[in-house]
């Protein structure tokens, strides 16, 4: 007898508790407030536009587990800055995978911090906040140890909203795709003029995100900043 093959966001709903324990700890509390984040982006994420239908499938890999481990990259006990959080990626998995992080979500758009809040309320987060306004009136600017962001801006704009956030020594870590190395040439000038200084390209996740179903690493460019 032939079996109707799964759905994938029957698929996306089985991701395993051996996946999810590897990237945000074995701890029972942490996975369920994951578990609970997927359930809000799914759905009052997707009813108030912030998420799209589309992306449903695969929550999970694409959007979660990707922005997660980009912890790999940040020291313990840092202060990161997430620019354009929209929905909360990658601050939020970050700020679920690893507590010891102090995590800013930085967002101008009141309908998009309002969601923010009511995440953070209802899930009992206790190392993140919310801050309405746009990258450039952030104060104090020059602390961050890390600054994060992802689907924001071609990398020299980024550049310039990011870079000045960090403390010198510090960096940013933007989640990009294939282009990434391309985008570091192209922006060179940009991302010296912002203060950058070695820029390279890193792979998150290649130990813990074996299961192409549930995310290929996640390709971030780190600009340390260096004045
Ligand atoms: C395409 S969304 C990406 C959201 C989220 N980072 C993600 O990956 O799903 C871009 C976000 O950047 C925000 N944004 C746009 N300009 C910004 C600025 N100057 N400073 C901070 N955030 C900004 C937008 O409001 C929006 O929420």
């Amino acid at each position: 007898m032939t079996q109707e093959p799964e759905s994938s966001e029957d698929v996306e709903a089985n991701v395993s508790r051996e996946t999810l324990a590897s990237v945000f700890g074995d701890d029972d509390e942490r996975i369920q407030q994951a578990q609970d984040y997927v359930g809000l982006l799914r759905t009052a994420g997707i009813e108030r536009g912030l998420i799209g239908p589309r992306e449903v499938p695969r929550l999970w890999g694409r959007h979660v587990l990707n922005s997660a481990v980009v912890g790999e990259l940040i020291g313990r006990d840092s202060d990161v800055i997430d620019v354009g959080s929209g929905a909360g990626l990658p601050g939020i998995p970050l700020a679920l995978a690893r507590p010891d992080l102090w995590v800013t979500l930085v967002e101008p758009m009141q309908r998009r911090v309002d969601f923010l809040q009511e995440v953070i309320g209802t899930l009992g987060i206790p190392n993140v906040e919310v801050l309405r306004a746009r990258a450039d009136e952030v104060a104090p600017r020059g602390r961050a140890d890390a600054v994060v962001s992802r689907a924001v801006a071609p990398l020299g704009k980024l550049a310039r909203w990011c870079l000045p956030l960090a403390r010198v020594g510090g960096a940013m870590l933007a989640i990009k795709g294939q282009s990434a190395a391309e985008e570091i040439e192209r922006d060179a000038k940009h991302l010296k003029r912002a203060g950058g200084g070695k820029a390279e390209v890193r792979l998150c996740g290649r130990e813990k995100l074996v299961d192409p179903v549930f995310g290929v690493p996640t390709t971030v460019v780190r600009v340390e900043r260096a004045r």
